[in-house]
């Protein structure tokens, strides 16, 4: 098959191989924005709901919150799901377009029952037809590289078959979590589904799910193939998993990290979203954080007891004085 020249996605991640997963309630603004100073070049929001933007919910829009920061030396992607191809496109055209966010990336991964029993997300994987016209009309009203993410299948592994009809609507880049839905998030990756998948792509393929350390990303970019990986919740529980996966891939020396560098890159977390949360209950916010970065920390089952009672920014702190305490016993 004849490549597909696809100048955006392939120049980016000549330089750039890993990119931060879009998770919802995870990766906001200033989550991103912390993870660009520990490494990562490449993101994507959380996922906007198309219908949202198109009746005009208040609580779409706080979503596609960005600022130039993001887009200085790192680029970052919008994520929109929906299933109804003009509406995909029209909002596209209305609210999209005029942002300073790089790509648009079309969700046709999420398992979650509400999402899909709308016909969204995973759903599409369904109606390949369907997919097909999404992501068409998405491409056609946009001045933005579109990029799509998609599981192996609904309940099989369907994946050379999602590729073509995607590449076919027009995507320019394909980011393949290795489960089928039906798999939500437990069982074995499938890497040899996602291996499958490169060979049948013509745009630049993303390899996602369980790459939880570097050694581990790296070995799995290699073994599928993918030109490139996605990473989610493993970044969750070790912020230097970027830094360490571009030092490796890079040939250089991999810098390792103790307990202590993880908790002080967590309070270097914790100001950066003191200062770009707009939500209301920021430090309330914050305590998904605190739990995963408590992970590791040697009885810290008290601590983590009291991270549910943590409204205040002086008790989030106290929750690092007493990491602090443990650390140095
Ligand atoms: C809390 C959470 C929220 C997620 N939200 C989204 C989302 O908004 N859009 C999406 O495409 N995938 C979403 N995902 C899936 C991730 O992007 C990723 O595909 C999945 O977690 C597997 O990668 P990992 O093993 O590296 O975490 C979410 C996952 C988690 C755990």
């Amino acid at each position: 098959m004849t490549k597909i020249k696809n100048n955006y996605f392939e120049d980016l991640l000549k330089i750039n191989k890993a990119i931060l997963a879009p998770m919802a309630g995870v990766t906001t603004l200033p989550y991103r924005l912390f993870m660009r100073e520990m490494g990562c070049k490449i993101f994507i929001s959380e996922m906007v709901s198309a219908k949202g933007l198109y009746y005009k919910s208040k609580n779409t829009f706080p979503l596609m919150e960005t600022n130039e920061l993001e887009h200085k030396d790192s680029v970052t992607g919008i994520q929109i799901f929906g299933s109804e191809p003009e509406i995909m496109g029209e909002i596209t055209e209305r609210y999209i377009n005029d942002t300073a966010f790089d790509f648009i990336d079309i969700n046709m991964g999420c398992p979650m029952k509400k999402i899909v029993n709308n016909g969204d997300g995973s759903a599409l994987l369904k109606d390949l037809d369907k997919a097909n016209k999404v992501v068409r009309e998405v491409k056609s009203a946009s001045s933005k590289p579109v990029s799509v993410k998609v599981r192996l299948g609904f309940n099989e592994n369907i994946i050379e078959d999602i590729i073509k009809a995607i590449e076919d609507g027009g995507a320019d880049m394909i980011t393949v979590h290795g489960r089928t839905r039906e798999q939500v998030f437990t069982g074995e990756v499938d890497y040899d589904g996602i291996k499958k998948a490169k060979e049948t792509a013509s745009v630049p393929l993303i390899a996602n799910g369980d790459l939880d350390n570097y050694l581990k990303a790296k070995e799995k970019m290699d073994y599928t193939g993918a030109d490139g990986v996605m990473i989610g919740r493993g970044a969750n529980y070790d912020p230097f998993i970027f830094s360490q996966f571009n030092e490796c891939i890079s040939g250089k020396k991999v810098s390792e990290y103790s307990l202590r560098d993880k908790i002080d890159a967590a309070r270097k977390h914790f100001e950066i979203h003191l200062k770009y949360s707009k939500d209301k209950k920021k430090v309330i916010e914050f305590r998904k954080y605190l739990y995963w970065y408590i992970k590791g920390i040697k009885n810290s089952a008290k601590i983590r007891n009291s991270i549910n009672n943590v409204n205040e920014i002086d008790q989030v702190y106290e929750i690092f004085n007493r990491i602090d305490d443990i650390l140095e016993l």
